[in-house]
């Protein structure tokens, strides 16, 4: 199967978790093993958005604001390129045609952010249009959508299942700002809508959701 794993930086990088990192080269070492291919991008977490604060602080624009918060993300990918060795393209793939060709010599591509404007969700999506992925996991901090934010509200209810019109109504917030932060973006939903490709969105912390999201057991939220 071809699969993008967009590993949420709320969950390997706030704080950085050496531990959980391991676990996904392990992880992924499995996958590729049972032979599927693999795109995975990672995001900044809090140290691109204490970045981010940081170039605000200086008076600079949202790009640049942005540019910093990509250059963490990329980081946090070497570190997985590093632990996984042969196993993956030994440097960060730039562009989605870079991460394609990385592909398709076989190995891991992991990146993390493209270009400024957006998040590292719509990244994911754009990987998914260019190499047509079957499947999108995304391993986030919470155990899947919600039918509104959990960090809120404590009565909030976790959907199993939901359509990507239901996804629409769940989220109304769109517009890009910065360091924004939930459970996924609704820019990226928009690019995967007509690509109907199937999404799990999973909780991170426990890697094992992902392999579980692959085999089709019943995990987080499935969206189609
Ligand atoms: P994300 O919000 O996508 O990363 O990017 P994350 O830390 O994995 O988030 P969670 O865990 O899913 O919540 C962080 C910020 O980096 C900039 C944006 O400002 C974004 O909000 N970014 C990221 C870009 O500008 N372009 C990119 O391609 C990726």
């Amino acid at each position: 199967m071809r699969v993008i794993l967009r590993i949420g930086g709320s969950v390997v990088a706030s704080p950085i978790n050496t531990e959980l990192i391991s676990k996904y080269a392990e992880l992924l070492k499995t996958l590729k093993t049972q032979g599927h291919e693999i795109v995975v991008v990672v995001g900044g977490g809090t140290l691109a958005r204490e970045f981010i604060s940081i170039a605000k602080n200086l008076a600079l624009d949202e790009q640049a604001q942005d540019e910093l918060a990509i250059s963490v993300s990329r980081v946090f990918a070497q570190l997985f390129i590093k632990k996984l060795g042969a196993l993956s393209c030994s440097t960060v793939p730039l562009t989605v045609d870079e991460a394609a060709k990385c592909l398709s010599k076989g190995q891991i591509a992991v990146m993390g952010g493209l270009k400024p404007g957006m998040t590292t969700d719509s990244v994911a999506a754009l990987i998914v249009e260019r190499v047509g992925a079957d499947l999108l996991v995304k391993g986030t901090d919470q155990d899947g959508v919600y039918n509104k934010d959990p960090r809120k509200h404590p009565d909030a209810v976790k959907l199993d299942r939901l359509s990507f019109d239901d996804l629409a109504n769940v989220f109304s917030e769109s517009k890009h700002t910065a360091g924004i932060h939930q459970i996924i973006d609704p820019e990226a939903i928009k690019l995967l809508k007509h690509k109907r490709v199937k999404i799990v969105v999973v909780n991170g912390f426990k890697p094992e959701n992902i392999l579980a999201a692959i085999n089709g057991e019943n995990v987080g939220t499935v969206i189609t």
